[in-house]
């Protein structure tokens, strides 16, 4: 079957984040001038995603608004002749179906993914994004993983290249490189010390679930901090010898759900906009040189 679903979760606590996430979600701050989930969503749909299902918690109710109508505002927006954003605020509704799930308690991406479960086919790959990742690339970043899982069929990973002295902060694969930019993953070793990493690559934002793969999810037990991460389960299936790919992806990762890069991705996707990088370029220049 050909991957048509992508699950996000939002339901994190976002303590990185915070006192920005205390009463909103860190998913809907702004970067430049739309929140960072709808750079995500973006993504999926222009890999060719048609149903997006949200994993989302308490107090992220702005989430489901933001990909809804809003009638009163469209009225006012035509009202006032304001017929751009109009256009804007209207299309944000149809980019794809919805759903929303909830992740009663935040007991880890994994467990959020869980969630889900109930509304996707037994026989149906499906992509996970998540949702504070935004990836900035000519071609959207999960279409690359899709298209290795159309190849091979098989679970596929988002691979980032970090310097090794960076590899004890992340889950980082071992395995061999079997053509450009592609890896056979045999290995993933959470937190490695910097000797015990296979490689540079790190594990992060991306992932295409196969149906046993996702069926294996249901048994993984939680980590020693409680929680069930989607990291987990592929070492799981590694360990019963089956194949895994990795896509090392050349797009940078702005990890939204942190502060530094947030600001970064600002600064960055700033930079790129059409409208603020004619202002923002000169400004920069004349306030740091
Ligand atoms: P993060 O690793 O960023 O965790 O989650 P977090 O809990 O949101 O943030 P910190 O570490 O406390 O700052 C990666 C993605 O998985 C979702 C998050 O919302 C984010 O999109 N997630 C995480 C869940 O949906 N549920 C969870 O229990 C954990």
């Amino acid at each position: 079957m050909p991957i048509r679903k992508a699950i996000i979760p939002v339901a994190g606590l976002g303590t990185r984040f915070l006192p920005a996430a205390k009463a909103q979600p860190k998913e809907m701050l702004c970067v430049v001038d739309k929140p960072v989930i709808q750079y995500i969503v973006e993504e999926a749909i222009a890999s060719g995603i048609e149903e997006i299902i949200f994993v989302t918690s308490n107090g992220k109710r702005a989430i489901e608004d933001h990909f809804d109508r809003n009638f009163e505002l469209e009225y006012r927006l035509e009202q006032k002749n304001k017929l751009k954003e109009l256009e804007e605020i209207k299309k944000i509704a149809k980019l794809a179906k919805f759903a929303f799930v909830r992740q009663e308690k935040p007991l880890g991406d994994g467990h959020a993914v869980l969630c889900a479960f109930p509304f996707i086919d037994p026989n149906e790959p499906v992509a996970v994004l998540f949702g504070d990742d935004i990836l900035a690339g000519k071609k959207p970043a999960l279409k690359q993983l899709m298209e290795v899982y159309e190849k091979y069929h098989d679970p596929v990973l988002g691979l980032w290249n970090v310097p090794k002295k960076d590899t004890p902060r992340y889950g980082v694969i071992g395995g061999i490189p079997i053509e450009k930019q592609i890896w056979q993953v045999d290995t993933i070793i959470e937190k490695p010390s910097i000797k015990e990493a296979p490689s540079s690559l790190i594990v992060a934002a991306r992932y295409i679930l196969t149906p046993e793969l996702f069926s294996l999810l249901q048994n993984q037990s939680p980590g020693k901090d409680g929680e069930i991460r989607l990291a987990d389960v592929f070492k799981t299936y590694l360990q019963k010898k089956r194949v895994v790919y990795g896509v090392v992806m050349s797009e940078h990762r702005y990890d939204c759900g942190d502060k530094f890069e947030f600001i970064k991705a600002q600064i960055e996707l700033g930079l790129r906009h059409p409208d603020m990088q004619k202002k923002l370029k000169p400004y920069l220049k004349k306030r740091f040189s």
